[in-house]
């Protein structure tokens, strides 16, 4: 399924211009138009105490947030993003990632808020989401969905599963049932010390301003087999528009309006870990750990979500390149089967249109 950089585009090593990316961007617009998700799991049993499978977590969605035909059955609310990545090279010496050598790949991606309501109402405490799939579709592609946390929240499938439900708002209060939120919290002591860390980094004001991490921890590997653990994150050049006038989807209206005045950088950071950090994603790593500038993510053009663009994209994070590897995080493989399981419900139904229309929000 690989396929070369199209005619004329300058690839590695030296600039493209704006022409040539656009050229190279319509490539991968056809190629997603047809995607089919990354089918990385060996087979329906995903893990826990009991026995989940993807159904169960498609079902437990469904459960909390209702029935969206035609929506991600997480991150339901989203718009579509393209852009590109310029590599500096410097994380070459960990990772012999294409999309990591010194040059410029083509980027898709998609903004996006936590949870399965795609008409949700922007609040500043919900998780905000980014996924990317970074340079040509094949085995040089990258894909990666991050948060803007400096931490996940649980530490396993299972945990997971749990909070979906103890987080499920009461509908007499609109908030989560205290009791069953208590159990779940003693039943998962890692979701309360993780929490204690969310909480002190707030939100920032946008996504514009947003960092965003990958939680999960990887492997870089390099033309000479060796492996070493990585966590990333995208760390914001800008400041975020203020929030508009009010509405249901504030948060979302500002980005449009501020991508569709300048372009917006976020600068590409790999963490490098030891063999003695932990892989669970709810336990942050040593401050004092070597970070690689690897590049810059350049954002410029916003669409609402259509056939053809982001929305057709499963941001599976076990879609990686050669010179990335998982770790042995049993949540990445939940993540994939998973992510499969809902894009392959949604991509079969009929949908209605998304929330966020670009072209109805005010200049
Ligand atoms: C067991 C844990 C998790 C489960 C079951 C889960 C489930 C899901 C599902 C079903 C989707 C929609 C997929 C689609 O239809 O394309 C989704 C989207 C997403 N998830 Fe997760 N997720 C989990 C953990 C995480 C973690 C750890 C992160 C980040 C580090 C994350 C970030 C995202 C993002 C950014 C999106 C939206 C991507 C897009 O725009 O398509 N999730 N998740």
């Amino acid at each position: 399924m690989d396929q070369p950089p199209p005619a004329g585009m300058h690839w590695r090593g030296t600039p493209v211009s704006r022409r040539s990316l656009l050229v190279g961007l319509g490539a991968v617009g056809a190629f997603l138009a047809v995607d089919l998700g990354a089918v990385a799991y060996a087979n329906d049993w995903i893990g826990g105490a009991t026995t989940l499978t993807r159904q169960s977590f498609i079902d437990r969605f469904q459960s909390v947030f209702g029935v969206h035909p035609g929506f991600r059955r997480n991150h339901a609310k989203g718009v579509a993003v393209r852009g590109r990545f310029d590599s500096t090279g410097d994380a070459s010496a960990l990772s012999s990632a294409e999309v990591l050598r010194a040059g410029t790949s083509p980027v898709v991606g998609r903004f996006s808020l936590g949870g399965g309501n795609p008409a949700a109402v922007d609040a500043a405490g919900t998780v905000r989401g980014l996924g990317l799939a970074i340079g040509f579709p094949g085995r040089h592609q990258w894909r990666t969905a991050m948060l803007n946390l400096p931490v996940f929240t649980v530490n396993s499938p299972q945990g997971f599963f749990d909070q979906l439900l103890a987080s499920k708002a009461d509908p007499a209060t609109g908030k989560p049932d205290p009791a069953t939120m208590a159990a779940f919290l003693d039943a998962h002591p890692e979701t309360a010390a993780a929490t204690a860390i969310v909480k002190a980094h707030p939100p920032t004001p946008g996504f514009a301003d947003s960092t965003f991490s990958s939680l999960n921890t990887f492997w870089a590997v390099d033309g000479s087999g060796t492996r070493t653990p990585v966590r990333w994150a995208l760390v914001p050049r800008q400041a975020a528009l203020p929030a508009g006038k009010g509405g249901d989807d504030v948060l979302f209206d500002a980005l449009v309006r501020q991508l569709e005045s300048t372009a917006l950088h976020w600068d590409l950071r790999f963490t490098v870990g030891t063999g003695d950090d932990p892989v669970d994603p709810t336990l942050p790593w040593p401050p004092d750990r070597r970070v690689v500038q690897a590049g810059t993510l350049t954002l410029d053009t916003v669409e609402t979500e259509r056939a053809g663009n982001a929305r057709d994209v499963n941001f599976d994070p076990l879609v990686l390149p050669d010179g990335l590897e998982p770790s042995d995080d049993p949540i990445l493989s939940a993540r994939s089967a998973v992510y499969a399981a809902s894009y392959r419900a949604r991509s079969g139904e009929p949908k209605s249109p998304s929330a966020v229309q670009v072209d109805q929000v005010a200049p």
